[in-house]
């Protein structure tokens, strides 16, 4: 895999026009709401030429039969989709909202000089400390920030490239860039402030619900990363990932098992998938609504493109997906919600799983089905962040499915 770089960035919505609102709760008072888009992905080169091996630079040659105005699923996004993203969110976004964004874009990870020229570029948007704590360090490059997003919700940026396993200048190095001790001063005091904090980053935490007993991060980093939050869940009071490319929840159990922390993976613009890879996914965004008093989170719009339809009908219509608490019968997405979520995926369950295994490739193809082992590493992924509550949730499966 190509090194890549990757930082979340927070910026003001714009003003839109006739801000066609999402339905119902979006109106409620005593909730605010904001958007989420990652793994924007843009390939420059993608162009629609007669020869299928030419369309885009990303698919590396592999021929791209089903190319489009929009893209394709051997392809990083053209223009034109990532256009077509932004056009049909802005009439959703009041002047109130703010947007969250958490990468990639390619880019190489050891200069210092790019993060000095994100740090430029992010001027207009973050305060001054931000951009600071962005830019500092001199050999280890840093990547990550806080701000304060409102009077009591302080956003913490983590760079969490840093504990990726292609990154080899950090792999032996127990606190990378100083940032496990900085995210432990910044949550502090954020405590002491009576603050709520919302973490960004690029790459989750925890396991990756594809393959089996893989974490996203490095697995010593994630143990003392899980730690940390742990330790904190009281402050924190939601976290929003990328990378992986799919929709994905996490639930984060205390050593007690009692729910402290809701985590959420959003689905990429970008459609790209290997050729030998099962899954792909429709290019998605999402709105999240939270309550304005505590800044725990209350629900999921989540938008998306058919890919194929744009394409056939050379039109881009971004539709709503799905409301979270609809698809699922839930009351909000705190904490305790989601572990009755995630328990009822377990057999002999079907109905919820299903669903949210579509949803995890928001829609791609539904003719795709998961069971066995597969249901099992996607809901130990879901409740399970840390080594040994992970190895106990497959043990407890095993038994219960083979
Ligand atoms: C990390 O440590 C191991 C064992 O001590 C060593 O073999 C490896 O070369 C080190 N890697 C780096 C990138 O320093
Ligand atoms: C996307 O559009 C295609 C072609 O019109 C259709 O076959 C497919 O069911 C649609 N998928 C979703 C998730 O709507
Ligand atoms: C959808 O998945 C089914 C089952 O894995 C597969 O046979 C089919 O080719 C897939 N369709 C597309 C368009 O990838
Ligand atoms: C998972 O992987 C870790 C090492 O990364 C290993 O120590 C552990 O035994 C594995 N657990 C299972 C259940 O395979």
């Amino acid at each position: 895999m190509e090194p890549f770089w990757c930082l979340a960035l927070l910026l003001w919505g714009q003003t839109g026009p006739g801000t066609a609102a999402p339905t119902g709760q979006s109106y409620l008072p005593g909730t605010g709401r904001f958007w989420h888009i990652t793994d924007l992905h843009l390939d420059p080169t993608y162009n629609l030429t007669p020869d299928p091996t030419k369309v885009c630079f990303s698919s590396k040659g592999v021929p791209a039969a089903h190319a489009g105005l929009f893209g394709d699923f051997l392809c990083d996004s053209p223009y034109t989709l990532i256009e077509s993203a932004f056009s049909s969110m802005a009439p959703l976004t009041q002047p109130q909202d703010f947007i969250i964004w958490t990468g990639s874009d390619q880019m190489p990870t050891s200069t210092n000089a790019i993060y000095k020229a994100a740090a430029e570029f992010w001027k207009p948007w973050l305060q001054t400390e931000a951009l600071l704590t962005l830019s500092q360090g001199t050999f280890f490059i840093r990547g990550f920030y806080t701000q304060l997003v409102k009077p009591g919700l302080r956003l913490v940026s983590l760079n969490t490239i840093l504990y990726y396993g292609p990154d080899k200048v950090t792999h032996n190095m127990t606190d990378p860039a100083g940032q496990f001790e900085w995210l432990e001063r910044t949550l502090d005091k954020a405590a002491g402030n009576q603050e709520q904090v919302y973490v960004i980053a690029h790459v989750p935490v925890g396991y990756l619900p594809f393959v089996r007993n893989t974490t996203a991060i490095r697995q010593i980093h994630n143990e003392r990363l899980v730690a940390i939050f742990r330790k904190y869940s009281h402050v924190v009071s939601g976290h929003f990932y990328g990378h992986t490319h799919r929709d994905s929840i996490m639930v984060l159990l205390d050593q007690q098992g009692k729910p402290v922390n809701s985590l959420f993976v959003s689905p990429a613009i970008t459609p790209i998938k290997n050729l030998l890879e099962p899954y792909s996914n429709n290019p998605g965004f999402r709105m999240y609504l939270y309550n304005s008093g505590d800044f725990s989170l209350l629900d999921i719009w989540q938008y998306y493109l058919n890919l194929t339809e744009a394409n056939e009908r050379q039109r881009s219509d971004w539709r709503l997906e799905y409301i979270m608490t609809e698809a699922f019968g839930l009351a909000d997405l705190r904490p305790q919600s989601l572990l009755q979520l995630g328990q009822s995926f377990w057999p002999p369950q079907t109905k919820a799983f299903d669903k949210y295994f579509n949803q995890f490739m928001v829609g791609y193809n539904s003719s795709i089905v998961c069971e066995g082992s597969c249901k099992l590493n996607q809901v130990c992924a879901v409740l399970c962040a840390d080594q040994l509550s992970y190895s106990k949730c497959l043990a407890n499966g095993e038994r219960m499915l083979f």
